[in-house]
């Protein structure tokens, strides 16, 4: 026998009866979306690598060991997009989009892909919805992109068991200034930190706090806050956001050790983390990132955005409040006899076409073989076809649920059952 072909690992089959949930929660999301004013764009699956490079930066995990990067035929180098915020920003300076508004509000959904080391809630292809608003610089667009994203757990009924976690990086200015003070602290111990700190030190200190080795995490306790270092503007700038947040009745807690592991954010950074989940607890992260559009070639626009695992956010979701999915067939036919199988796509397709969902047996198995498909896809009704009831034009229409059956004619089947979904 031929091996089997097995899945590549950390990348997952959505099967139908789980693609339901995606479904469910796809439509929250458009809605919500939708009630935000923001436009959908969908950028490519593959990028210049060097967009990644640029964008995400050099020294930061996702591009120094987790790009699935290859050469096409021209021998550029291309790579699957780990993430969209440098595809959006691409096409947005490609596009010219800010000249059709100077705020552009987009929100996306697909693949992404990285290769980090599966495990619960953590794969090499996940999926992702986000949303990117480019072109203000004001407190009140962070306030709406956290609210964007708080309304969509609201409409999941999932926000009281969700925590927001929030801090500022400020400017640049405000960033170097901690740099500083925050290598002054850590140069007397710096043998003492993890080997990845060690290299960070220089590269991406600030990445220092978010070390998961425990003697590392013991010694940033007491390291200066970035809070302490933001200079006026952007101290301004986080305490009003702040303000809006608590204004919209929207919980956060502000965290000092929250640092993103993507090197373009300024000012506010956020994350949305879910104690239902394991060690990959974060089901949603973003910020502001107002040098990147300049960074990548475009005018000096400032902009702010987010991002959430569908996958995590759908184990929250199921461990909390499962998500109603329509199930169940209206109308399953059942044949009895081969020369009525060759009427009964005829009758199916008409049934269709006139607004019923509607199956049939393709396999020509017995009556109770159809109707145990019929159970299995929960139908709630079945057309039952014999002899006697094709020379008269009628099935026997059963509701599944009450057990009444009557004689209804071929054309006013599915009249007869859309009046009785609808009352
Ligand atoms: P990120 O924090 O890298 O940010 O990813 C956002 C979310 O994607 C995470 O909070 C998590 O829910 C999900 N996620 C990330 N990696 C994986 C993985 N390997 N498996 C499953 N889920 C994963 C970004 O991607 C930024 N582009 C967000 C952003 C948008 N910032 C500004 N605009």
């Amino acid at each position: 026998m031929p091996e089997k072909v097995q899945r590549v690992k950390g990348v997952n089959d959505i099967l139908p009866e789980e693609a339901k949930q995606w479904q469910a929660l796809e439509s929250v999301v458009k809605h919500v979306m939708e009630k935000f004013a923001f436009g959908e764009i969908r950028p490519p699956i593959f990028e210049k690598t060097e967009l990644f490079a640029r964008g995400v930066g050099e020294d930061t995990d996702i591009v120094s060991k987790e790009m699935y990067s290859f050469s096409d035929m021209s021998k550029s180098s291309l790579t699957l997009r780990p993430e969209l915020t440098a595809g959006v920003v691409r096409s947005y300076i490609q596009n010219n989009l800010q000249q059709i508004s100077p705020v552009q509000k987009l929100w996306y959904e697909g693949p992404m892909f990285r290769q980090e080391r599966p495990q619960k809630g953590r794969y090499r292809q996940f999926w992702q919805f986000g949303a990117e608003a480019i072109g203000s610089p004001n407190p009140e667009q962070d306030a709406e992109m956290i609210a964007l994203f708080f309304a969509i757990l609201k409409a999941l009924g999932i926000e009281k068991s969700v925590l927001l976690k929030i801090n500022s990086v400020g400017d640049s200015e405000s960033r170097a200034t901690y740099r500083k003070a925050l290598q002054d602290f850590l140069r007397p111990h710096l043998s003492e930190l993890s080997e990845t700190s060690q290299h960070r030190f220089e590269s991406n200190p600030l990445r220092i706090l978010d070390s998961k080795a425990p003697n590392d995490k013991l010694l940033v306790k007491n390291a200066p806050k970035i809070r302490e270092c933001l200079n006026a503007s952007s101290k301004t700038h986080y305490a009003e956001v702040l303000k809006m947040l608590e204004a919209m009745g929207i919980p956060y807690v502000q965290d000092d050790l929250l640092v993103r592991g993507l090197d373009y954010y300024t000012h506010t950074i956020f994350e949305f983390t879910s104690d239902a989940l394991g060690a990959q607890d974060a089901i949603c992260g973003g910020g502001r990132y107002n040098d990147l559009v300049k960074e990548l070639g475009g005018q000096d626009v400032p902009a702010i955005g987010w991002a959430s695992g569908i996958e995590r956010l759908l184990l929250v979701v199921e461990a909390l409040r499962p998500l109603e999915v329509a199930s169940g067939l209206d109308l399953f036919l059942i044949v009895l006899g081969d020369e009525l199988r060759l009427t009964a796509p005829k009758l199916v397709h008409e049934w269709r076409e006139a607004g019923l969902s509607c199956d049939m047996d393709t396999l020509r198995r017995s009556m109770k073989a159809q109707m145990r498909e019929a159970n299995r896809q929960e139908a709630r009704y079945v057309a039952i076809l014999g002899e006697e009831e094709f020379d008269q034009g009628v099935v026997q229409l059963k509701n599944f649920e009450t057990g009444e059956q009557e004689a209804v004619s071929f054309e006013n089947v599915a009249s007869v059952i859309i009046n009785a979904l609808s009352s």
